[in-house]
């Protein structure tokens, strides 16, 4: 085994890859680094980890192909400032690591990161590097601490007990020399994807690997179980008792909803949400009329106790003619937060005849959730016809009633 051992170094920039480009079929074949987990994506929770840790220079997400706008409208929503790229990830773990590996700077160490382990912390960070620099490689790993038994077959019976002596089960983050992770990916190759970790890679080249304190609360969520175990940690967890403690109270929490009703007439856009929809007829309006932009700003108005659109964005007000709605939905966004208060979640029914909206609606959460700085699972936008009834049933107005939480 080559001995790339002891780095005397103590700088050298420190580069991230969080893999999130897998499947989930062991959880129904969910998008896994979106999920919420508590008030976060999944993936958030790991970014937050390593943005929080001094020594990292710069971190890649690798999601899913269809995930990568929503990846980066998330970076900069939570302002990242370490997130230098967003890219695709392959059909295999090791694809996406490859990708992810090939997206970063000039780095002298690389830590890879499965975004399905929410709950890493800076300790294991830190510690994660500081072995590296001794010993070139470094695994988070715990000691097995059940049991292993080995099944005969298919049967339910068992053929012998595994000395577990010396057995330990890996976890990431796995931190490697850069050099040593690139050699090692080079020489095995197309075999790259018969490993189950980046360890496994770098082991079977040659190169030492060193062993590091993960923590059995760094659990990876694969089955519903874990999300139920990720969910209880993170409330143990400091912060969670507090948010826990105010889910019960609630004193942080202001709700706030609204409404609003736009005539429809030829010659105008139809636009929601942020979407322009085709259709023979638009919203009339001092503004682009975007009936669901105008709803939602009343709620979140309404929830920050500061009036409603018309108070701050008045009709008669020429500077508002013609205004793009999104851009007054930032608008307000930045009044709340001037009151210490900021986007939690939104739930919003529009009431059109026509068009269709089912097809337009993934794109106006994404908009929406963009313009709030929340997770696109954080806005919920229906439509419903009004049946024929009235003017908005006969297709001369649409109407839209919205709900917005705020939180401290
Ligand atoms: N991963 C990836 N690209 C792939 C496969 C997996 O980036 N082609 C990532 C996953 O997103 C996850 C990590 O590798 O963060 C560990 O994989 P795993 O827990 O197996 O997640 P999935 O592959 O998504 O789940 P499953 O195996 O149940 O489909
Ligand atoms: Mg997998």
């Amino acid at each position: 085994m080559t001995d790339l051992a002891v780095d005397e170094e103590p700088s050298g920039r420190f580069g991230v890859v969080i893999v999130g480009a897998g499947s989930g079929t062991r959880l129904g074949g969910v998008d896994k680094a979106f999920m919420l987990l508590g008030r976060r994506a999944l993936i958030g929770h790991s970014v937050d980890a390593f943005e929080s840790v001094n020594e990292v220079d710069e971190i890649v997400l690798v999601v899913g192909a269809h995930r990568v706008a929503d990846a980066r409208r998330l970076v900069s929503a939570r302002h990242w400032r370490k997130v230098v790229a967003v890219v695709a990830g392959g059909v295999t773990r090791q694809e996406s690591v490859i990708a992810g590996i090939s997206a970063l700077g000039e780095c002298e160490w690389i830590a890879i990161h499965d975004a399905a382990r929410p709950l890493v912390t800076g300790e294991i960070i830190r510690s994660g590097l500081a072995s590296a620099r001794s010993h070139g490689a470094a695994v988070a790993a715990i000691p097995v601490r059940d049991t292993i038994k080995r099944r005969l077959g298919e049967t339910a019976l068992i053929e012998g007990t595994v000395d577990r002596t010396g057995l330990w089960a890996a976890q990431t983050p796995q931190v490697f020399r850069a050099s040593v992770l690139s050699e090692a990916y080079q020489r095995v190759g197309d075999r790259a994807s018969e490993y189950t970790d980046d360890a496994g890679i770098v082991e079977a080249s040659g190169f030492p690997v060193a062993i590091f304190p993960g923590s059995i609360g760094n659990l990876k969520v694969t089955l519903q179980d874990d999300l139920a175990f990720a969910t209880a940690l993170l409330r143990a967890r400091g912060t969670g008792r507090v948010s826990r403690a105010r889910e019960l109270a609630c004193p942080s929490l202001r709700v706030g909803t609204g409404y609003d009703i736009h005539r429809l007439d030829v010659g105008r856009t139809f636009i929601l949400g942020g979407v322009v929809i085709p259709h023979a007829t638009g919203f009339v309006g001092h503004s682009d009329g975007d009936v669901l932009a105008h709803a939602i700003i009343d709620a979140l108005l309404g929830a920050a106790g500061l009036g409603d659109i018309g108070t701050h964005f008045p009709p008669q007000d020429e500077a508002f003619r013609g205004a793009n709605s999104m851009e007054l939905l930032r608008r307000a966004v930045q009044l709340a937060a001037a009151k210490n208060l900021s986007p939690h979640q939104v739930d919003a029914t529009v009431i059109c005849e026509n068009p269709r909206l089912a097809k337009h609606i993934p794109e106006m959460r994404r908009i929406v959730a963009s313009c709030l700085g929340i997770e696109f699972e954080a806005v919920n936008i229906k439509a419903k016809t009004n049946e024929g009834l009235d003017a908005v049933g006969e297709g001369r107005a649409v109407a839209v009633h919205a709900l917005v939480t705020l939180r401290s």
